[in-house]
């Protein structure tokens, strides 16, 4: 295992549950960041393209939600090079049409907590009136569709996990008007676009949110993840073939008038 790559790498993918790897013949490394060390990352080509991937929860998923250094993980990818990240993450369903085993790219969320690189002068509003990138999820649901129904647009909520919610709770995000639920899905989109990167995530169902079926297990989860994650693949890698390198998208200006001036 290398301490770190001189490579750059275009394209991140950030795999969380169930997808730990997926890179063949990869090159490891340790990149290290001013906000600590992040899991090793694999680097590899897809179709001539240097990815990078990063598993999120760990190579073991032994790093539980609450505990992922997202501002490390970012922050080493920006380091790497990478202008562009899709995103997999496993979410419960609060919207009755979803179902386990549906994917789902969604395009807005609501997350409550501060995410931010800039914690000082000057003082950085990003602008979120488009959350994830438009070109990526355009991509993104263009190939997923070559090998699964998808979902096209749907409200994230994010909670900072690791327990699942309560069913009140659940009826609250639904009138707040959320689709899914998930614990991952946020801090790396803000992260992202404070560092100018496109991002994007494809989320696949594993349950109905708590106080729509009986009771929920990480079982069930891990069950799920396992049947969906070989789709998941494919349409990752589908994607990266087809995302136009060059970026007109607004995440490359992000920062243009997110300043403070006073
Ligand atoms: N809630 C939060 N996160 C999740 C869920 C859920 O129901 N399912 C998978 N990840």
């Amino acid at each position: 295992m290398r301490l770190r790559s001189l490579k750059k790498v275009d394209i991140g993918i950030i795999g969380g549950t169930g997808l730990a790897a997926m890179l063949e013949d990869a090159e490891h490394v340790r990149v290290g960041t001013p906000y600590g060390l992040p899991p090793p990352i694999s680097i590899s080509k897809i179709n001539g393209t240097p990815v990078a991937f990063l598993p999120r929860h760990g190579v073991h998923h032994s790093v539980p939600p609450h505990m992922i250094n997202y501002r490390a993980n970012i922050s080493a990818l920006h380091e790497l090079g990478v202008e562009q990240i899709i995103a997999t993450n496993a979410v419960g369903a609060i919207n009755s049409n979803f179902k386990p085993g549906n994917l789902v790219v969604p395009h807005d969320f609501i997350d409550f907590r501060s995410h931010t690189f800039y914690d000082s002068s000057p003082v950085t509003h990003v602008d979120l009136s488009q959350p994830y990138c438009p070109k990526i999820r355009f991509t993104l649901i263009e190939n997923a569709k070559k090998y699964s129904n998808i979902w096209e647009k749907a409200v994230l909520a994010c909670t900072k996990g690791p327990r699942l919610e309560t069913p009140a709770e659940i009826r609250m995000f639904k009138q707040l008007g959320c689709d899914i639920v998930g614990m991952t899905g946020v801090p790396e989109a803000i992260l992202a676009r404070e560092l100018e990167i496109c991002y994007a995530p494809i989320c696949f169902i594993t349950n109905m949110a708590a106080g729509m079926q009986e009771k929920l297990t990480a079982d069930e989860v891990t069950e799920v993840a396992k049947k969906v994650v070989p789709v998941l693949e494919q349409i990752l890698r589908e994607t990266v073939k087809n995302l136009p390198r060059e970026r007109h998208c607004l995440c490359v200006q992000a920062l243009k008038e997110a300043r403070f001036r006073g």
